[in-house]
């Protein structure tokens, strides 16, 4: 046997060795770069490697994924995928239903997934029953942050009702703060009001209006109230352009500038990630009127066909989900990201209180029927879609009409989503 033989054969033991394998490359797409972002990401790159691998950062800035599909979509259609990509909800069928997602069914038995993910959760990363992508996290968007250093100023609670929301926020201006941080970017309205649609019409109508788009539910009464309260929270907010990103508006509140943000739980990675304590430095609540009620957002790698690599890039792409789904990488990278474990077998003891009530509300929602999929960040429905939608809520946030004329141009705008093909 020549030495080139010898080193084949050598490869193929060590392929077929579990638990060893061959240093490989792989290349993560990702839109991770806030300071919590980052510090997540990070522990992936520290485990692949430990592992001995080589990784690969393939980012794409801009928060809510929007640019990073579109670098996506151009290097899969020139024959070149990553390794894995940041993918999620509805998305992961697409790609799969297109043929470019690897089916990893062997290393959900390997490492028994069915046992420890929710249905919930295994249902989003399967394609017709195999499992193409893997989950690392799940974020929550129907969440308050505040300053709890400016709501003990002003003397007032956070607030569980509109009602209080209202007398907390006249106090809080009054005083001389900004009431609400809001990034002016469209997904972030989407983001805040998909809450507030949940807290006006409750689960059945959030699941009729935006998940099934039911026209009747998407044109009625409830979605007037909807933009009505929504419409009175822009009132509080100062919108610029000066103020984009969902992170700045993180700092306001972390700085002691504005008292609240709505946003999902990755805003909390940022308030970790300057070191502030959960019920000491700030407050996390649900969004008014959203109690053991819970928008899910559930990060996820989607795993792409790699036709022509090489055993030891093949065997890094195994190792990489392998890790995703391990106890240390779940529970750091969570704590750094600011969701909760998608695995419900595991201990939340090392969690901060925000990410506990989490986990709480989570199984409490599931069992109420009030686990509900985020439409702002691609779990109830296409890309397609959830564009349209975003587009029209950043036209009303900018320009509002009265209620019923707002319901009835979003409605138009979700119904010609779903008509368009792209
Ligand atoms: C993602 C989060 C990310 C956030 C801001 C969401 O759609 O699920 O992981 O932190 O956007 O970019």
């Amino acid at each position: 046997m020549n030495l080139s033989n010898h080193s084949m054969a050598f490869s193929a033991i060590l392929f077929l060795l579990p638990g060893l394998s061959q240093a490989g490359s792989v290349e993560v797409l990702h839109y991770w770069t806030s300071g919590g972002e980052a510090r997540s990401v990070q522990v992936l790159k520290e485990a692949m490697q430990e592992d001995g691998h080589t990784w690969v950062d393939f980012v794409v800035e801009g928060g809510g994924g929007g640019n990073a599909m579109a670098t996506l979509q151009d290097r899969v259609l020139r024959g070149n995928p990553p390794t894995a990509a940041q993918i999620k909800g509805l998305d992961i069928q697409r790609w799969a239903r297109l043929g470019f997602l690897s089916n990893i069914n062997n290393l959900a038995e390997e490492q028994q997934w069915d046992q420890r993910l929710p249905p919930v959760v295994a249902a989003a990363m399967q394609y017709n029953g195999d499992y193409v992508a893997v989950p690392v996290n799940v974020h929550r968007t129907n969440w308050l942050w505040a300053n709890k250093r400016i709501l003990d100023v002003v003397g007032v609670a956070v607030p569980t009702t509109w009602a209080e929301f209202d007398q907390a926020a006249e106090r809080i201006a009054d005083a001389g703060y900004q009431v609400i941080a809001q990034g002016h970017q469209d997904w972030q309205h989407a983001t805040l009001f998909e809450s507030v649609v949940l807290s006006v019409g409750g689960p059945e109508f959030y699941q009729a209006a935006l998940v099934d788009h039911d026209f009747r539910a998407m044109r009625g009464d409830t979605m007037d109230a909807v933009f009505d309260r929504y419409y009175q929270l822009l009132d509080y907010m100062t919108l610029s352009g000066d103020l984009a990103e969902w992170n700045q508006a993180t700092s306001l509140v972390i700085n002691g500038e504005a008292a609240f943000q709505f946003m999902g739980d990755w805003a909390k990675g940022e308030f970790s990630a300057e070191g502030k304590v959960a019920n000491t430095d700030y407050i996390c609540a649900a969004v008014p009127g959203t109690q053991n009620q819970f928008l899910f957002n559930i990060d996820s790698f989607a795993v792409f066909d790699l036709r022509s690599a090489d055993q030891a890039d093949q065997s890094a792409q195994n190792d990489l989900v392998r890790n995703i789904m391990d106890d240390s990488f779940q529970r750091t990278f969570n704590q750094n990201k600011g969701s909760i474990p998608p695995r419900t077998d595991m201990s939340m003891n090392a969690f901060d209180d925000c990410a506990r009530v989490s986990m709480k509300e989570f199984i409490a929602a599931a069992a109420n029927n009030a686990l509900l999929p985020s439409i702002a960040h691609g779990m109830a429905t296409t890309g397609t879609v959830q564009g349209y939608f975003y587009e029209k809520i950043g036209e009303l946030t900018v320009s509002p009409l009265p209620p019923s004329e707002s319901s009835r141009e979003l409605a138009k705008a979700i119904r010609y989503g779903q008509y368009v093909i792209k």
